[in-house]
Order: C-alpha cells, then structure tokens, then sequence
C-alpha cells in the first residue's frame, strides 16, 4: 500500500514517490514504455475508450501536462482539467485541495496533479477513490520525471548499473534530482556526484536514503573535476520562483553551466539530461551533439506516462 493510502482505497495503483519503484517494478514499466513507443508509433490505440483523466496543475508546466495528455489522448482515452488551478479552480474561493480531490473523482478516473506544497499528492490520494499521479509537489517529488530519466538513461546505455551519474545545479529545490536518487538506489554500482552551489545542496534526507540503500555518493563544488569520468551529466535549472529572497538566488544563479568547452572534456560515449525547462545553464551550442539527450528525453515522457497510464487502470 502506498504511504499516506486510507484502507479505503488500499487497491489503487498512485504513483506518489519515486521510493516506491523496486527494480522488477522498474523493469516492468520500461518494458511497458518500450512497447508504447510502437503505440505511439502507429498513432495511438483505442485501449480506453471510456477513461477519463483529470489534469489539475497548479504550477506551470509544459512537458509533463502535454505528454500525459498526449499520453491519454493516444491511448485512445478522454482529457478534462485546468492549468493554473490556484487561479482557475475553487481553490480561488477557498475550497480544500481535500474536497476537490472528492469532487474530480467523481467526474474522471485518474487524478494527474502538480501542486505547489510538499505532501500535497499523498494528501490528494489519501481522499481519491481513483488513482493519483504526482506530477510535480512543490520541492518535493516528482517521480514520473525521474522514470523518464532513467527510462532515457536505460534506453540510451543500454543498463544502468554501474553508471557515474553527475546531478548538476539547483539540488534543493529541483524535485526531480531527489526522486532521480531515490530511484537510482535500485542500482548496483552506480556512483553520485552532487554538484551545487553551497546555498542549494542536496538535501540531508536524500543522502540518509543514498546511505541506507548503501549507494555511493560524493558532494563537490568542482563540475570540471569530474567531467571526464562520469557517464551522465544530469543539468537542472536554478528553480528562481522557490528561493526565499533575490539575494539568495544570485548566489546559486549562473556557477555551473554546460558549454563547448566542457563538452570537450566529456567522454566520447557520455549523456546529457535536463528536465527542462532550462534557462542558461546548458549554452544552445551543446544542442547538436550526439551527446545532448535532453530533447529525446522528453519525447521518452510521453512513452512512460503512457505506461503509467495504463498500469493505473490494470
Ligand atoms: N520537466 C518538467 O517537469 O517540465 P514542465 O515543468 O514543463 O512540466
């Protein structure tokens, strides 16, 4: 049962952290995004005529709204939602996240929320009697990125076990570095360089987990140090909109960015992922190389989403 599950819906599929992937689970899913990509391929599949999915995004978004709804769409189901729901829902008139969650089970099948606050998806599922996909709580989580970045990292490698995976820039407040760890603990030998500014470091309970699962780990300040051995560069944007003062922002803004220079110093066989949106961080030169996978990661979006999909309606 997922954390934060009533008894009274014990037996539905949420996808609310990336802590509750195992690896056969993994596996599964992947092969799964594998066979979608045929789907997707052909145009689609009439699979679920009669789903319904809500899309309730209180945040901005524009890869993980439009791939799960193009995910729905080629899957043959039906879309209703809103974006800005902080402006466009009852939220507006005071109404709990609790009782919209009530009401949108109602009126659909599965439930795809971003949310500003930590928590906020587990709350959601705790009152939905249909499935809930987390797509993005605050600074928390947000698995379903970390599947697709795995997802890209497996596709591309061809495994991942053993891979030096570098995660570069905003580490507390980027959601996607901490479910990219979790999920990594699935992993024999893989090795983490958290690479940050000193103001936005890794969060202690993420290396707690790293060090439970028994998954090595190094935190540096020195992007060029380990530019020639690891095999994946992980980029992420310095999430401006969460920092508690302009001051604090310019301390994080601009230190670690991916540019030619660096690119020449890169392994032949090396990746490049971002979650995007990016904002400066990676220079536009680094988009025609072959090692620049951050646009096929987000097309590997829709593949999972789909997947994921489907295994919320088994
Ligand atoms: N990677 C990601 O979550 O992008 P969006 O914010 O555009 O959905």
């Amino acid at each position: 049962m997922n954390e934060g599950e009533t008894e009274s819906v014990k037996s539905l599929y949420h996808v609310l952290g990336a802590k509750q992937f195992d690896r056969e689970e993994l596996e599964q899913l992947f092969s799964s995004a594998k066979a979608m990509e045929v789907v997707a391929g052909e145009g689609g599949t009439q699979r679920f005529p009669n789903k319904i999915m809500s899309t309730l995004f209180f945040e901005a978004s524009t890869r993980t709204r439009f791939s799960f709804e193009s995910a729905m769409h080629r899957l043959g189901g039906r879309v209703i939602g809103t974006e800005n729901a902080s402006q466009f829902s009852s939220a507006i008139k005071g109404e709990t996240l609790e009782d919209m969650i009530r009401i949108i089970a109602g009126y659909s099948d599965l439930i795809v929320m971003r949310h500003t606050d930590i928590g906020a998806a587990k709350r959601a599922a705790a009152v939905s009697t249909v499935p809930v996909i987390n797509a993005g709580d605050g600074s928390g989580e947000h698995p379903t990125q970390a599947l697709l970045d795995l997802y890209t990292i497996e596709k591309e490698f061809g495994g991942i076990d053993g891979a030096h995976i570098a995660m570069i820039g905003d580490l507390t407040y980027g959601r996607t570095v901490h479910s990219l760890s979790y999920l990594l603990a699935n992993y024999r030998n893989v090795h983490i360089s958290f690479i940050s500014p000193e103001n936005v470091r890794i969060p202690s309970y993420v290396k707690q987990y790293l060090e439970e699962k028994g998954i090595s780990y190094e935190e540096t300040l020195d992007l060029e140090g380990i530019a020639k051995t690891a095999d994946v560069f992980y980029q992420t944007r310095i999430q401006k909109e969460r920092f508690p003062s302009p001051e604090e922002y310019a301390k994080a803004e601009g230190k670690y960015i991916i540019d030619r220079n660096l690119l020449n110093t890169m392994k032949d066989k090396a990746m490049i992922l971002h979650p995007l949106p990016r904002a400066g961080e990676i220079h536009p030169d680094v988009d025609q190389d072959p090692r620049a996978a951050y646009f096929r990661q987000a097309v590997n979006g829709l593949y999972i989403r789909m997947a994921l999909i489907e295994k919320c309606f088994e």
